[in-house]
This record gives structure tokens, C-alpha cells and sequence, in this order.
């Protein structure tokens, strides 16, 4: 049965987050993004309500909610101000390794905390050398006795300034490739060096560094999954978390959408106001085929990895598509505008700016497309790691 109704639960999280959006995040995020203010009271907030950690498991304390939930949830906060949502849904990226690969034990002692307090954590897999090519990072991690001790930098992690603990990659056998990676979860202490806070084109209002790692040592139980599967690991994470960035990239695009409307019946040009010109009206007409379209893409993606089942290719088409749309559709909302689109005054060039992210993080749009060349030309079947016996 194919069926998109929402339930009455779902209906009322969505209220809830479009509240939230509506009434902490809209007010303040425009001024938070001029100088690029980190939002610790809205994080604070937004915990309280339980619009964070929303997928940690109820046998952890969690709200256990669905990966659609997520999505109705993210493309709310994100109408409200994607940078913002970008700093309270990370620990989702950071989470989602260890929900698959970690002892029952460890789930417990990390999950608590993130449930506990508004503790932040990070996700860190991307090197300078190694963005979209993963297998060559440089990160070692050395066994030694019960312990594997990390040296090697991490860059553009969202949230790295202020994380309690990071998920990371490193090679285990450098010379494996994708073979020789390994998912380690590190508390920070004083061999974590957190520096380079980067002054972004957008999203100005989350928190992005560089972590580098020195003579860091972890005890092999916070070892993710199996020692040298860390590959696997990051793209079944990613599998799982794509479906939400799309649903930010709809957040963002129905925002700008929102604003076009409006202000297409306000400004008047030719003694009409310019929603009555056809070139306006078929703008806006793509741009709502877009969002409408993007949202779909989104829930499948999502729905198949609340039945359980692989949506790679499907994240990846929700992916590319929601946040090329972003980009489009905010483009878009800027020609609406017209000159005064351009203008730090008006709303919609910071969606512009916000939007550009969403086309290169966690995976490019490029990526996206070779994912989908791939699946599409040669589908694989992909087993399933097992979790943590450290
Ligand atoms: N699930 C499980 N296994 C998978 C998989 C998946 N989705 N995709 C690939 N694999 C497996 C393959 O089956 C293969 O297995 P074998 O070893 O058994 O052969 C193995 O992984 C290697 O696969 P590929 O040959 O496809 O690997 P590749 O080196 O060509 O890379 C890639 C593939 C798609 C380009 C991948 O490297 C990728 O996704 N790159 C983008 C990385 C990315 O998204 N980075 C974002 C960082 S996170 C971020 O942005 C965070 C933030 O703070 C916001």
C-alpha cells in the first residue's frame, strides 16, 4: 500500500516543531547569522521539548521516533533556519554509528547522556585530503593492548567546537583502502584540540572546526562494529541520515517559496502586483512542483528505513534532488525579489546562502548522482555489520 497520511501523532510533532520554528528559532535567525552566533539557548530549549536525539531507542530513553517523524520534524526547523537545525540534528549523524555498531552497554552510557543533557556530539570523517574520496584519509588508529591510540586531523566537523564526544574514522590498515577504516568513539579530553571555528558563506549560526587528534587513546569496547569495516559503517550511516538533510533542503526551499508568494502579491509593477504577470506565476509554479516533489522523495527515502529496508539509492535521489531544488527555488526567490533580493534587509538572500550546503555536505550533489549511476547500472547487495563484542 503506498500511503503518505500522516498520522495524528505525526500531525501534532509537525505542530510541534513548526511552533518551535515559528516562535525560538524565526524571531533571532537572521541576527544570528550576521555575525555568526552560536544558538547554546534555542540547543537548550529545543532539548527540553525533545526535538533532539528524537531516534535514540526508547530502551535508551529515547523517543525511539521513526526516520519519517525525523524528517517532519527537520523540515520544520529548518523553514525556521537551516544553520540552526544543522547544530541540533548533528547528534543524529554522530548517533547513528553507534546505534548500529555499538555494544548495548556502550549505547547506554552514551545515549543517557545525549538524553540526559543537551550534550553535543560530532561526526568526524572528512580530512582535508579526503572529502568525497573517503578512503583516503590519513587518521591512524593503532592497536595497542586494549587500546587504540588516534593521531590525525578532521575538518569542517559541524559542531566540533562544542562537542563532548566525536565518532571517528581512521585507518586501522593503512594499506587496506576502504578495507583498513575503523569507527572509533572518543570522548574529548586534552588530546583533542579543537581549532579553526570557519567563517562560512551560510549557516552561519552552526558551529563548523577542525579536530585533530594527538596520541588519543580509546579503549578498543568503544571500537564501532568490526575493526577495519569502518567503511560500511559511515555509508550505512549516511544512508540513514541523507533523508534528513533533504528534509532540511525542503525546509528551506518551502521557506523561500513562502516568501516568493508573498511577496509576489505585495509588489506591484506595471499597475499590477507581479504574482499577475505569467513569467512570475510560472516561477512559482516550478518552484512549488519542486518543494512538493522534494518532500516526496524525502518521505520514501525515509519510509523504506522505517521498514527495515536498504535505501541507498532512494536517499541519494531525495538527497540530490531536495537540495538542487534548494538551490534552485531560493535562486529563484531572490529574481522574485527582484533588486531588493539581493539585500541583507530582505529574507531571502540568507536562504540563498543557506541552501549551498546542502548541495556538499554529507556528500555532494556529484556524489549523489555516481551513488545513483552505480545502484542504478549495478545494484549490490550490501550485508549488514555486526555490532561491537569488545
Ligand atoms: N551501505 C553499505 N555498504 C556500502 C554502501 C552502502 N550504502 N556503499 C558502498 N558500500 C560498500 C561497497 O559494497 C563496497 O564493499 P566491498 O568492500 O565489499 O567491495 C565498499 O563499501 C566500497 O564501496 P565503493 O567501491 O562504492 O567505494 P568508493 O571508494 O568508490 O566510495 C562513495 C563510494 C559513494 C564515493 C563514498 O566514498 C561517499 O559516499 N563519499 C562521500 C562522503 C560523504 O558523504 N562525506 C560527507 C561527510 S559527513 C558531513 O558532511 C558531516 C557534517 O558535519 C555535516
Amino acid at each position: 500500500m503506498a500511503d503518505f497520511t500522516l498520522s495524528v501523532e505525526q500531525k501534532n510533532l509537525r505542530e510541534l516543531a513548526h511552533d518551535f520554528a515559528e516562535k525560538e528559532i524565526r524571531p533571532v535567525a537572521w541576527e544570528l547569522d550576521k555575525e555568526g552566533t552560536w544558538p547554546q539557548a534555542i540547543i537548550d530549549k529545543a532539548h527540553e521539548v525533545g526535538l533532539m536525539n528524537t531516534h535514540v531507542p526508547e530502551e535508551y530513553g529515547g523517543p525511539g521516533l521513526s526516520y519519517l517523524d525525523g524528517c517532519l520534524i527537520e523540515e520544520e526547523l529548518s523553514w525556521g533556519c537551516s544553520g540552526i537545525q544543522t547544530s541540533l540534528g548533528a547528534n543524529g549523524l554522530a548517533a547513528a554509528p553507534v546505534h548500529i555498531g555499538a555494544s548495548h552497554e556502550v549505547k547506554r552510557e552514551y545515549f543517557d547522556e545525549l538524553i540526559g543533557s543537551p550534550v553535543l556530539a560530532s561526526f568526524c570523517l572528512t580530512e582535508p585530503d579526503a572529502g568525497s574520496d573517503v578512503s583516503g584519509m590519513r587518521t591512524r588508529a593503532r592497536r595497542q593492548g586494549d587500546t587504540y591510540v588516534l593521531n590525525g586531523s578532521k575538518c569542517f566537523i559541524t559542531n566540533g567546537g562544542h562537542a563532548s564526544w566525536f565518532t571517528v574514522y581512521a585507518k586501522t590498515d593503512p594499506d587496506a583502502g576502504h578495507r583498513g577504516i575503523s569507527a572509533f568513539l572518543v570522548r574529548k579530553d586534552d588530546t583533542v584540540v579543537v581549532d579553526k571555528k570557519e567563517d562560512k558563506m551560510g549557516q552561519r549560526a552552526s558551529n563548523t572546526a577542525t579536530i585533530t587528534f594527538n596520541d588519543t587513546e580509546v579503549h578498543a569496547r568503544y571500537l564501532l562494529g568490526e575493526e577495519n569495516k569502518g567503511f560500511k559503517l559511515a555509508m550505512m550511516t549516511l544512508d540513514r541520515t541523507r533523508p534528513g538533510v533533504a528534509a532540511m533542503a525542503t525546509g528551506i526551499a518551502r521557506a523561500a517559496l513562502e516568501f516568493a508568494i508573498d511577496y509576489s502579491k505585495q509588489r506591484v509593477q506595471f499597475g499590477v502586483p507581479i504574482a499577475m504577470h505569467q513569467a512570475v506565476q510560472f516561477m512559482i509554479a516550478d518552484m512549488a512542483t519542486k518543494v512538493h516533489l522534494s518532500r516526496l522523495a524525502t518521505w520514501n527515502s525515509a519510509v523504506l528505513l522505517d521498514q527495515g529496508r536498504r535505501n541507498t539509492v532512494e536517499s541519494s535521489h531525495a538527497k540530490r534532488f531536495a537540495a538542487d531544488t534548494a538551490m534552485e527555488v531560493t535562486t529563484d526567490a531572490v529574481q522574485v525579489y527582484g533588486g531588493y533580493g539581493f539585500i541583507k534587509d530582505y529574507p531571502v538572500e540568507k536562504l540563498m546562502r543557506d541552501a549551498k550546503i546542502m548541495q556538499l555536505y554529507e556528500g555532494t550533489s556529484q556524489i549523489q548522482r555516481l551513488v545513483i549511476a552505480r545502484e542504478t547500472l549495478l545494484p549490490r547487495r550490501v550485508e549488514q555489520p555486526a555490532a561491537a563484542t569488545a
